[in-house]
């Protein structure tokens, strides 16, 4: 990690606070989105912001240039919406920029309107432009042009790790799966808590875990990221910011941040892994709506865990892995965050779960999510539609063997009841499936 000193570059930008307006009100995030509200316009020019990030290899592109990426942000390239704003799927061509190679990205707008202002913007170019790993979303390059304010980065084709255990129609996560994606967001905290500097995350939770196609986790987000103590100071004291439900209790209470303030949230992912259920849901039982504090007592005792498990799992999962997770979530949710384990360790005991293979064999066929919710939306309305078509045809069917039947009964001796029907068309004759495609194909080309 490069030692700019970027908390100096932001007290010249903006005096002396370098927290957000939100941070000095001291704000704490629902899980859904509400956040932080900042009106904050720096004065600074794009000019300071290169010579800041040089080194960074990030790419400053123009408004006109990411327009041109995301077909001037239409709707059909809007993969969804946070509090920082709109997010876009683009595609860099290899005529954009020489020498630029051609990928696919994720291009986030920032809302000039909305709960997050400039602060989280920097925050997110600063820290993520010097960072590099491989369970880190990486930043392709930024805009900052007059009030415009983006953040251009790799696309990631598996979204959110939210979207697929909360708000997916398709088959539920597999096990093994779910430790993956455990292991790599682990290992993409630990990076940031060893790094030379360290940083503190704060807002790790599931919508800010983003996979690629094979399940690889990437953390992303990095507009409330602190940097860690030095020195002697054990703690950073900052306003509470982060998200409801997964921020440690004692940060919420006092102010004071540590590493293990996101080993507090890192717990509380993997239990939603785990069990399948949000952090906090307040469509559930009041003593269900807490997930820690109702999954917490199962935690370390064999004999209860299997209750709080997520069902969809079917009982497909190692018991032992099950265990040592459930085992490893229990102590990353201490009450005390000196009992709770560093990055590096939970890492350490994860990993080898992977290769338990006391995962039962059952009838579970995974078909791994190639498309998004509008798409399968589409399919499952073809579907549908063929299946209503097979349906129609099969009465149809149904109904001409009857009349045959009938008729076979009331004229055995006519040549009349072959199975099959010719129809005339002008001077063709046609069986009755052929009438029927060509009508469905008529249908289908909107005649
Ligand atoms: N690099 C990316 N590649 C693919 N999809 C992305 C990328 N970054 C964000 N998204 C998608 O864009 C949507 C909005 O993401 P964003 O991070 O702005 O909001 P969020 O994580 O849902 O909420 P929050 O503001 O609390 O972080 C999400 O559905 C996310 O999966
Ligand atoms: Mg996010």
């Amino acid at each position: 990690m490069a030692k700019s000193p970027w908390k100096s570059f932001l007290m010249s930008c903006w005096g002396k606070s370098v927290e957000s307006s939100a941070a000095r009100r001291g704000e704490l995030r629902s899980s859904s989105n509400s956040g932080i509200s900042d009106s904050f316009r720096a004065p600074f020019s794009p000019e300071d912001l290169s010579l800041t990030l040089a080194g960074s290899n990030l790419l400053a592109f123009t408004i006109a240039e990411l327009k041109a990426v995301t077909r001037n942000f239409s709707m059909t390239n809007f993969v969804g919406s946070g509090g920082f704003g709109p997010v876009y799927k683009g595609y860099i061509d290899e005529k954009l920029r020489p020498g630029l190679e051609a990928q696919y990205v994720a291009v986030k707008s920032l809302d000039l309107d909305g709960s997050q202002g400039h602060r989280e913007w920097l925050a997110e170019v600063i820290f993520l432009g010097q960072l590099r790993h491989p369970n880190l979303v990486k930043l392709v390059g930024y805009c900052c042009e007059d009030e415009h304010r983006m953040l251009v980065y790799e696309f990631m084709p598996g979204g959110s790790l939210e979207n697929h255990i909360f708000k997916s129609l398709l088959a539920s996560l597999p096990w093994s799966t779910r430790l993956k994606i455990a292991v790599g967001a682990a290992k993409g905290l630990a990076f940031l808590h060893e790094a030379e500097k360290p940083v503190i995350y704060r807002d790790f939770k599931a919508s800010n875990i983003l996979l690629e196609s094979d399940y690889t986790a990437k953390l992303s987000d990095f507009g409330l990221a602190k940097d860690g103590p030095q020195g002697d100071n054990t703690h950073v004291t900052t306003r509470v910011m982060g998200t409801h439900g997964y921020a440690a209790p004692e940060y919420v209470l006092t102010g004071h941040l540590t590493a293990k303030s996101d080993v507090y949230s890192f717990g509380v992912v993997l239990l939603e892994l785990l069990t399948g259920r949000r952090c906090v849901d307040k469509n559930r039982p009041n003593r269900q709506k807490n997930l820690v504090d109702w999954a917490r007592p199962c935690l370390n005792n064999a004999d209860k865990l299997s209750r709080v498990m997520d069902p969809s799992l079917d009982g497909l999962y190692s018991t032992k892995g099950a265990q040592r997770a459930a085992a490893i979530a229990h102590k990353c949710l201490s009450h005390t965050p000196k009992s709770r384990p560093d990055m590096r360790s939970v890492v350490e005991c994860l990993e080898p779960l992977l290769s338990l293979n006391d995962v039962p064999v059952g009838p579970f066929v995974y078909v791994a999510p190639t498309e998004r919710v509008g798409e399968k939306k589409e399919k499952e309305q073809e579907q549908e539609q063929e299946m209503e078509e097979k349906m129609e045809m099969e009465t149809e069917e149904k109904n001409h063997h009857n009349r045959d039947e009938r008729h076979k009964q009331r004229f055995p001796n006519s040549v009349i009841h072959s199975e099959i029907t010719l129809h005339r068309d002008g001077n063709n004759l046609y069986r009755n499936s052929h009438v029927r495609r060509t009508v469905r194909q008529n249908q289908e080309r909107g005649a």
